[in-house]
């Protein structure tokens, strides 16, 4: 892609994640590529076990000790996070860049009040004064739409619904003002409801605030809903990324195609809901050239052969497959 940094706030280029597991090393992200534009929402999708938590956890250097970043870059606001200091890292984490996750019991502490944890947040970074922190707390519970930020901030977590603390999640994802929010499935534990009104609020977050969103999601239909680009992935590779509106519109590699067919709301009524068949491999499992060959439909020896050239079909629409046009880049 042409896009500089200037435009970007995030590049990440060939990035690999290896597992170390029994004397050998397995690939759980293979060599991939993307950007975040400044202010842009970007999705990713894929089922379960295609690396997307992988791919956030490395971008927060959240790695377990056996697995490891092992090729390319992140380029985070202009700094390679594989080769910045540990003070430089502290300095991101939770700060420049935040994550939130998918279930948000597990992540806040029971014993403590809603105020003191989003207000911590402000403490590890930086120098706060009291009536500061307890200000920004208030302006964050309010932001994320809390009914009454005041009473909330003297409350515990399990005095809340599950879709009020992750309101309260992303109001600690928020809080420091970061330039991209990693939001790793933040609405799959939620009702049909509440997941909608928690996508509203990060594309408000992001409309008033600026910060960029990476959405992950094994769910196209809420992805659908806020991120302005998907990157579909399949096995520790991006298959095919663009435009949402061109993914849904015009799905090209068959397990984007296989994607969409299985998005609830675009099933006939009484029909069953369509899925792929099979199952993605386990990391440990060696995978063709193409890693969707041994699911597809339309593979012949060259997918179990040859690895698939990048096809671009226009400027931001681009796949891996052996089966759009005629010849391989
Ligand atoms: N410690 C480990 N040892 C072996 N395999 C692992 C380990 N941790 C994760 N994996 C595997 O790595 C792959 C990628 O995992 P990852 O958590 O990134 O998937 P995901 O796309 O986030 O899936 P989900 O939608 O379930 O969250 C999966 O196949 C997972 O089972
Ligand atoms: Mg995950």
């Amino acid at each position: 892609m042409t896009a500089s940094m200037d435009e970007n706030i995030l590049e990440v280029k060939h990035m690999t994640i290896t597992l170390y597991e029994g004397g050998t090393s397995y690939k759980m992200v293979n060599r991939i590529s993307f950007t975040v534009g400044k202010g842009e929402i970007v999705g990713i999708v894929g089922e379960s076990g295609c690396g997307k938590s992988m791919t956030a956890l490395a971008l927060q250097d959240l790695l377990k000790n056996h697995i490891k970043v092992t090729d390319g870059s992140m380029i985070f606001d202009g700094k390679d996070l594989r080769t910045i200091s540990a003070a430089e890292r502290r300095e991101i984490n939770g700060n420049d860049m935040t994550m939130i996750f998918q279930e948000p019991m597990t992540s806040l502490n029971p014993l403590q009040r809603i105020g003191t944890q989003v207000g911590e947040v402000l403490l590890l970074h930086g120098s706060h004064s009291r009536e500061e922190i307890e200000k920004r707390t208030l302006e964050a519970l309010q932001m994320v739409g809390l009914p009454d930020p005041e009473k909330a901030m003297r409350m515990y977590p399990h005095e809340l619904s599950g879709g009020m603390r992750q309101r309260v999640m992303i109001a600690m994802g928020i809080i420091a003002r970061p330039k991209l929010l990693i939001a790793d499935e933040p609405t799959t534990a939620l009702d049909v409801t509440t997941q909608a009104h928690v996508l509203e609020l990060l594309q408000e977050v992001n409309r008033q605030t600026g910060t960029a969103v990476l959405l992950i999601s094994h769910d196209l239909g809420v992805i659908n809903k806020i991120c302005s680009r998907v990157l579909v992935m399949y096995a520790g590779k991006i298959v095919e990324q663009g435009r949402t509106e061109d993914i849904l519109k015009n799905p090209v590699h068959p397990y984007t195609q296989g994607l969409i067919s299985s998005i609830p709301t675009r099933r006939m009524k009484g029909a069953p809901l369509a899925s792929i068949p099979g199952r993605v491999p386990p990391v440990t499992e060696e995978k063709p050239p193409c890693p969707f060959a041994s699911r597809c439909e339309s593979a012949d020896k060259l997918c179990f052969t040859e690895y698939p050239g990048r096809k671009t079909i226009s400027d931001e629409h681009i796949l891996w497959c052996h089966h759009y046009g005629t010849n391989a880049e």
